[in-house]
């Protein structure tokens, strides 16, 4: 069944959302990358990389039911963040959001009877637990260590280690 013109709109601007999120963890990357903090900003690479595994995953699924994919103007991301703390707050508050998006996302998958559709924005749903539970934790861990030197530069090692997840984000479903 051909993908309705509401639900490829809502998906198209989720491929924003994503391609934002992505924009986000960059600038997040670079202001850290420049504070010589190379675990953090290793983190949000992968991060970034990530969302434009999303956002292909979604552009995918609307060329796969016949619709086509649009782009919009993304926003500018913020530039810069006062410590890591706050910079991980956002992440966790933007995880939050891109969460609401997807619940709103299978809203209207559901009342526009598209259980395709409803069944593909399953993943995604799964996927925004972990991605909060991650950004909830490392915030987690940021209070425990709290204006430690050490604890910071231990963190930074830690969070060094993350890489690439195997292209499961970017596939064909
Ligand atoms: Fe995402
Ligand atoms: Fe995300």
């Amino acid at each position: 069944m051909t993908i309705g013109k509401k639900m490829t709109d809502a998906l198209n601007g989720q491929i924003k959302e994503e391609i934002f999120s992505a924009y986000l963890y960059f600038a997040m990357a670079a202001d850290y990358e420049s504070k010589d903090w190379p675990g953090v900003a290793s983190w949000m690479k992968v991060q970034a990389q990530e969302e434009m595994g999303h956002a292909f995953k979604i552009y995918n699924w609307i060329n796969e039911r016949g619709g086509k994919a649009v782009f919009e103007a993304i926003d500018k991301p913020q530039e810069s963040w006062d410590s890591a703390l706050e910079l991980f707050e956002g992440a966790l508050k933007h995880e939050q959001h891109i969460t609401a998006c997807f619940y709103n996302l299978v809203k209207i998958a559901r009342e526009e009877g598209d259980i395709s559709t409803e069944i593909f924005l399953q993943w995604f749903v799964t996927e925004q637990v972990e991605e909060e539970a991650n950004a909830s934790e490392i915030v987690g861990k940021i209070k425990k260590v709290q204006d430690s030197q050490n604890g910071m530069y231990m963190l930074d090692k830690e969070l060094s280690i993350r890489s690439a997840a195997p292209a499961q984000s970017d596939s064909q479903s």
